[in-house]
């Protein structure tokens, strides 16, 4: 009996000093990247559109200029898809005109324009945040 409680005492022992370790070992994820980079301004024809899937958004070349916009979809978060008409999104039917407005829902607003910014060096640099 006593060598039976002494090594459940030993084990519970080892079992929460392995929960402490763990404990105070833990890392944070670290923040999802917000600024990215997608090269030359150049690279994208005057007409073009572009799909970003590493953010994920698609980059309009306008006759007034650059637009970038967020590819998740403002009713409920799926991947909306391009269409030769604009977007649509495959979860619920939301469908985009060419620039990213609302056609019909059930989204309420249209596609999120993101932040674009061109620097010094010509690339261009599309914000998430
Ligand atoms: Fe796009 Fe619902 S998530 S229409």
């Amino acid at each position: 009996l006593k060598l039976a409680r002494t090594v459940l005492l030993t084990a519970s022992g080892i079992v929460g000093l392995a929960g402490l370790l763990r404990y105070f070992s833990f890392e944070s994820q670290p923040a999802p990247q917000t600024d990215f980079d997608i090269g030359p301004a150049s690279n994208f024809s005057p007409g073009s559109r572009t799909v970003l899937p590493q953010i994920p958004a698609v980059l309009l070349h306008t006759l007034s200029g650059f637009i970038a916009l967020s590819l998740i979809c403002p009713h409920l978060g799926c991947t909306v898809e391009t269409r030769p008409d604009g977007f649509a999104c495959p979860c619920h039917g939301s469908k985009f005109g060419p620039q990213g407005q609302l056609v019909h829902g059930p989204a309420a607003r249209p596609m999120t324009a993101l932040r674009l910014q061109s620097t010094s060096d010509g690339h261009l640099h599309v914000y998430t945040n």
